[in-house]
């Protein structure tokens, strides 16, 4: 398990990028952590370091957004999920095994349903309002 510590949006969303940049083939990335703690400026971070000029937001209504990197990303907000038919009906089962970049917030909505070789990426609040620990076991980063 490796930590990081920020200290900023800007700092969670450039580490983000240099997670992107190390994307080389179908990842996905299960987010945890709670409201406002940087989930999706962490995910800005990543779809531009997957060469993405696309603008980022959470899906939150729409259930996916899509963006054309070097692999096509597909963004999940899981915050509204809360059955298997409301999982099925944002088809995230249809991504699975496609060669993409799966990047789901609220994970721990869906933890049940999550793909067995699935990133964690934890993000929690640390000692001042801005800092964040960013927790993961991605071979990648240790
Ligand atoms: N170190 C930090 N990293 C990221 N965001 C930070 C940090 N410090 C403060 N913030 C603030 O925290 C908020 C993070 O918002 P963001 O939308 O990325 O969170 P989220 O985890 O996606 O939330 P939600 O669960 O609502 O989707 C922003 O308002 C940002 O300015
Ligand atoms: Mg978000």
């Amino acid at each position: 398990m490796k930590e990081f510590i920020t200290h900023s949006d800007f700092e969670t969303q450039s580490l983000g990028e240099e997670f992107g940049k190390k994307i080389n083939s179908a990842v996905t990335f299960a987010f945890f952590g709670g409201m406002g703690m940087g989930k999706t400026a962490f995910i800005r971070g990543v779809v531009k370091g997957l060469d993405s000029d696309d603008r980022v937001s959470s899906p939150t209504f729409a259930l996916v957004h899509e963006y054309a990197g070097r692999l096509p990303v597909y963004h999940f907000d899981m915050y509204r999920v809360e059955s298997w038919d409301d999982l099925y009906s944002t088809g995230f089962f249809d991504y699975l095994g496609e060669p993409c970049v799966l990047l789901i917030e609220w994970s721990e909505n869906i933890e049940n349903a999550l793909p067995d070789d699935a990133v964690r990426i934890e993000i929690s609040r640390g000692e001042l309002e801005s800092d964040r620990v960013i927790k993961t076991d991605w071979s990648e980063v240790q």
